[in-house]
This record gives C-alpha cells, structure tokens and sequence, in this order.
C-alpha cells in the first residue's frame, strides 16, 4: 500500500516485530520485501505500532491480515486472531470507516464480523466491511502484491466499493480485472483457487503414483498434458507435494466448513487430495529405506532442504522436515541443510541435525534425499557432493535433477513417479 502512495500505519500485537520493521528488517525471508520496506520507511510513508488506538486515529480504511492457522484439536480455521483484531478495534472506531478483511475465512465470517463491528463500534453502521482475499504466494509475494492477477472483493457497499476502487486505481489502470461479488462469494473464491491448485498438485501425484505400478515416467506424462492448453503446465509439478501455511490448511477448512453447512459430500475429494498428499512423504520415505537396505536404525542421512518450498524460510507444514523428522524418528542420524530455513527449522526441530552447508548436510550420508528444490540444489555438482558422502545414492523427491546426468556420475538416482 505504501508502496502504490498511500500512508500506512502497519499494527501488530507483537513489538519485536514491530521493533524489527521499524528499523527496516523483515522478521522472515521474502525476496524484494526489504528493499520495499526501506523505500516506504524512508519516504515517511510507512510506520509501524503495536497501539491500535493509533491506528484509529490515523486510518481511513482499516485491512486485517491476521493469519487463520488450522486449529490444534480439528480441521477447522482458527479464528482467534482475526476475532481478537475485530475485538479491540472496534470499540476504537468513532469516525465513518471502511474495513476490508484480507484473512482467508470460513465462508459466513465476514457477515458475522460485520455484525460485530456495527455493534461494537461506536460510529455504529457507518463502519462498513468489505472482503478481499488475498491470493500472493510466498517468495513471490512483492510482485504478487502489486501486480495481482485479479483483486475480488466482496461487498454490499458502494462506498466499499469505491474506496476499493480508488485504493487500485493504478492496478485497474494497468488492465488487472477488478471484480465486485457479495461478501460470501468473495470469501469462497480463495479457498476455492486453493483448493483447485491443491487438487492439480495431488492428480499429478496419483498420476505418479499409477506410473510407479508400471513403471511410466511421470515428468513425461506431466509434460504430454501440459501442451493441452485447457490442462496448462503450472501446478502440475508431481514429487514430495504441497505444504506451507495454506495449501494444507485451507483444503482441510474448507471441507470442516461444508460439513458445518451440510454439503460434506460436495467437498469429500478434498479429502482424497490430502491423502494423497500425504502418501507421497510416506513414499519418500519408504524409497529411501529401501535403497539403504531396508532399516534406518543407526544410518546416516542427508536432507537437502527445510522450507515448504524454495526462496523461502517459511516451515509451516514442510513436507521436507515432515520426512527428515520420520526418518530421523525411525533411528537414522539425519542432518538438514536449507540455505534460508535452518534457523526457524532448529527451532521447531531440535532432534535434528543442522549443517551450513549443502556438503556438510551430505557428509558420510548413505543416502541423500533432495526435498526442496532450491536453485543451490538444483546445480549441485554430483563428484563434488560424490566425494563426501559414504554411498552415492540419492532421492530427489523434487524431480529436481537430471536423473541421466546424476547417474552417469556413477549415483544411485531415484525419483517419485519415474522409473
Ligand atoms: C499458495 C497459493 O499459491 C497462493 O495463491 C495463496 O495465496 C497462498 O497459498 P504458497 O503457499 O505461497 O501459495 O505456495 P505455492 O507456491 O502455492 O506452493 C504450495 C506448495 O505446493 C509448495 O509446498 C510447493 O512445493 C507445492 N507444489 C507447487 C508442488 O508440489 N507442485 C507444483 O506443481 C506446485
């Protein structure tokens, strides 16, 4: 926002990352988002405070980002932090204010915390709430944020809408589609693209898993289907599977959701989507076993990788640390090298082992397994990584490497879905 012109006041309950912000650190890695920061801090158009009553001082619109995690106890969103942003701003609102929620929600939230904000607020109904989810990825998130490939948003307000108007004019001027529904649809759009890219990701990956049965290669088949353009060639990348602080959880809210709206059946594929999702760690796993004779119990294992995907530190649901960790679970000494994600992953991880360096991770390992397909990675040098490790065998449970290549260097090559 600060970044289109505006004057923004960034609030977050936590003041180390406020501290961090103000002194134009981003407290995670995400390519570009530093030199944004520093830009807008320096222009003055940016600041940052954990004081909500400052926000509602100063603000016009109000966005809530909060996260909505699944919760501990099922597969339904939590929605503690946005329930907690409503809460206390609210009462804070005395002037005519626009609210856009920007938090991926069960659809029905937005009507409820409408509701809330006419009853809570004392400028009453003249707090108007509009929905306009939020569809940036992680790693691509600057771009993604200023050139969004569609803005929804969801309201029942002209003045909502306007405001959203004015607030994109730049986007819409540069032709991106600009779409107004009611509040409900536009909540259910984004965990209905998510729930359709989950679904490509985990047909490529059953696809994998019929081509394993005969032994078919999946990246053939993958690319056969990508020339039909109604199919296209994105999201159809078969190996370890989708992971991170989305994908996972909103397939698995969005199926809690139907079931509270009774059309469960609608949505029971989604079920299968995760399962399948789910069987391709076990499958990584069990290639691994099965190339070191059978038994983790006392081998040594090399992981290359940590992040849910590449250019980011993000662990959320990491298919990668999910599989190091099992592994290691199954009595295997198993040391992890990620070039941005080692310190979040030593947290959330400590039985692990950690190395600072892709040779280091794969020193005296019987096996090696590649579960994120950092660019590092990718043009890893297969005598250099030869000479360190104990047995020259690997997994590449990113499809990730040139399989003719790895094995004319004398390695064990095995991959998901490929002979
Ligand atoms: C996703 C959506 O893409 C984004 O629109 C939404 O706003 C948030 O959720 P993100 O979680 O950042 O974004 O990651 P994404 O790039 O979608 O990747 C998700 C997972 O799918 C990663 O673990 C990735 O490795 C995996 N993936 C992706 C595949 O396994 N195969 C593919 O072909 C593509």
């Amino acid at each position: 926002m600060a970044e289109l012109g505006f004057e923004v006041l960034g609030v977050d309950v936590d003041q180390s990352k406020i501290d961090s912000l103000s002194s134009g650190r981003v407290p995670f890695y995400e390519p570009g988002l530093e030199d944004v920061l520093t830009r807008n801090l320096a222009a003055g158009r940016l600041r940052f405070t954990t004081d909500y009553a400052q926000a509602a001082a100063f603000a016009d619109v109000y966005f809530i980002c909060v996260g909505t995690p699944q919760q501990a106890t099922s597969n339904a969103a939590d929605l503690r932090y946005v329930d907690a942003a409503v809460e206390t701003l609210a009462p804070l609102l005395t002037r005519p204010s626009v609210v856009i929620g920007k938090s991926t929600v069960p659809v029905g939230t937005a009507a409820r915390i409408t509701a809330q904000f006419h009853a809570l607020s004392p400028a009453g109904e003249a707090v108007e709430v509009g929905w306009s989810p939020e569809f940036l990825r992680e790693s691509h998130g600057v771009e993604d944020t200023l050139n969004p490939n569609r803005i929804v948003v969801g309201t029942d307000s002209p003045r909502v809408e306007q405001v959203m108007r004015e607030i994109s004019a730049s986007q819409i001027a540069r032709g991106i589609p600009f779409l107004v529904t009611d509040l409900q649809t536009a909540e259910l759009v984004k965990v209905a693209a998510n729930a359709f890219l989950a679904t490509k990701i985990s047909f490529i990956n059953a696809m994998a898993e019929v081509c394993e049965a005969v032994g078919a290669d999946v990246i053939q088949l993958a690319e056969a289907l990508s020339h039909d353009d109604r199919i296209g060639g994105k999201f159809l990348g078969p190996g370890l599977g989708f992971g991170g602080g989305c994908l996972p959880k909103d397939i698995r809210a969005f199926m809690a959701r139907a079931d509270e709206l009774g059309v469960e059946p609608a949505l029971s594929f989604l079920r299968e989507v995760d399962a399948i999702n789910q069987r391709r760690r076990a499958r990584t796993i069990d290639i691994a076993r099965g190339l070191i004779g059978g038994s983790f119990a006392g081998r040594t294992v090399g992981v290359l990788g940590a992040a849910f995907k590449p250019n980011s530190d993000d662990i959320r649901d990491s298919p990668a640390l999910d599989v190091a960790a099992t592994i290691g679970s199954l009595g295997a000494r198993v040391t992890v090298y990620d070039p941005e994600a080692l310190e979040n992953a030593k947290r959330a991880y400590p039985q692990l082992n950690f190395a600072h360096t892709m040779v280091e991770a794969v020193r005296d390992a019987e096996v090696v397994l590649l579960l994120t397909e950092w660019a590092e990675f990718r043009s890893a040098d297969p005598d250099e990584l030869g000479k360190v490790v104990a047995e020259k065998r690997i997994v590449d449970g990113r499809n990730a490497l040139d399989p003719d290549h790895w094995r004319a260097h004398g390695w064990t090559y095995r991959a998901l879905g490929r002979p």
